[in-house]
């Protein structure tokens, strides 16, 4: 050990903090379990992509331009986005992944003595990065396993500056309809900052689903988030984006970190927006059918489970989960345990294709002998 005055230099939120240590690459896992193969169904990646003109612009790419920084705010991107979506391009800002943006939006309305609101089992960076950032996180119970609104709104204090809503939640994939999501802003009624990450917005097909873009005129206190790693498989390029009005825009940019993505996730990512394919459709009927098995397979098994919108399913078992996660990891498949989010004894399951989704059938299976 140093002799560094820690206690002086670390701030008492970071020296409280536990890290988040990722998975190994696949390549040590692999020759830690003597596997030949790995399905990872622990990131909720689509393992169809990326989307045909994504592939062949990434094809056409120059090795000469990698020398060169890429543009500084992702201009002709945040341009394909204003048009798909008929707003301006001052209305977007793009990060490396939605995961930057949470942080530059807790930066840019936040101060010592403030909060954030958000559920207690929902995606756990908005709590991570308040914390890290010495902001209190209130972390409000899901209620049936979908956010309680009217909890939310009783947890907001004069110190509230943003509320962070999933929909749909990651884990559980319930969502607010469009009714809920307007009871609520209009409840609010422009004292907070919400936040609707809508980073699986593109897997809900439900007329009722609030395209949460198109209500940014009426509540000028909303700020959406949309990825590029989900729906659309650029998760390794590292895209995300907000959308908020030009106001709001302005703030955020002030903390956020220019030049942050690459070329070629900027690249990729206009690629995907103007892609025509039937992609997103397919996509979809991939994890229709997959969600039809596994929620055969977990009834048909007794277990509880939580499977809705999302490209995703959870299941609790009579197991501990780090050991299924073994057992399963020995059959070459590796999924969420869900103790550390506290869905004691759970798992998260990314759905992807069929025969995946088969020996994954299997191999859980196997797992519970007499269940
Ligand atoms: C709800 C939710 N929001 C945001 C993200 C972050 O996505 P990105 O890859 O854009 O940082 C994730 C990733 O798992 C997520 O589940």
């Amino acid at each position: 050990m140093s002799n560094l005055p820690l206690d002086r230099l670390v701030p008492a939120h970071i020296r409280l903090f536990e890290p988040y240590y990722p998975s190994m690459p696949d390549r040590e896992l692999m020759a830690l379990y003597g596997l030949e193969y790995l399905h990872r169904l622990h990131n909720n990646e689509n393992a169809l992509g990326p989307p045909p003109l994504v592939r062949t612009r990434l094809e056409q790419f120059h090795a000469g331009a990698i020398p060169v920084y890429p543009n500084g705010d992702s201009r002709e991107l945040r341009q394909a986005l204003a048009e798909k979506f008929g707003k301006s391009s001052e209305q977007f800002l793009v990060g490396n992944g939605s995961c930057e943006l949470i942080s530059s939006v807790v930066k840019a309305f936040c101060e010592e003595g403030d909060n954030i609101v958000t559920a207690d089992r929902t995606f756990a960076v908005y709590e991570w990065t308040a914390s890290f950032s010495g902001i209190e996180a209130r972390l409000i119970p899901l209620n049936e396993f979908a956010f309680d609104p009217d909890a939310m709104l009783n947890a907001i204090d004069s110190r509230t500056k943003v509320v962070f809503l999933c929909n749909p939640n990651n884990p559980t994939g319930t969502y607010w309809d469009k009714a809920t999501m307007c009871r609520f802003l209009d409840a609010i009624g422009g004292e907070v900052i919400v936040v609707a990450d809508e980073a699986y917005g593109e897997y809900v097909d439900r007329e009722d689903y609030p395209d949460c873009i198109e209500m940014l005129e009426r509540y000028p206190n909303l700020i959406v988030f949309r990825t590029f790693s989900k729906m659309y498989a650029l998760a390794a390029l590292r895209v995300g984006y907000l959308c908020a009005s030009e106001e709001l825009v302005d703030i955020v940019r002030r903390a956020h970190v220019a030049y942050s993505v690459n070329t070629l996730g900027q690249l990729a990512a206009a690629a995907a927006v103007q892609d025509d394919s039937s992609f997103v459709a397919d996509t979809r009927t991939m994890v229709a059918n997959g969600r039809h098995m596994l929620r055969t397979l977990f009834t048909d098994m007794g277990f509880e489970h939580s499977i809705n919108e999302g490209n995703y399913a959870m299941v609790k078992t009579p197991m501990s989960d780090t050991l299924l996660h073994r057992k399963l990891l020995c059959k070459g498949i590796m999924v969420r345990t869900m103790t550390g989010f506290r869905f004691p004894n759970w798992i998260r399951i990314s759905i992807v294709q069929e025969p995946v989704m088969e020996e994954f059938c299997a191999a859980f299976r196997a797992a519970f002998p007499n269940p």
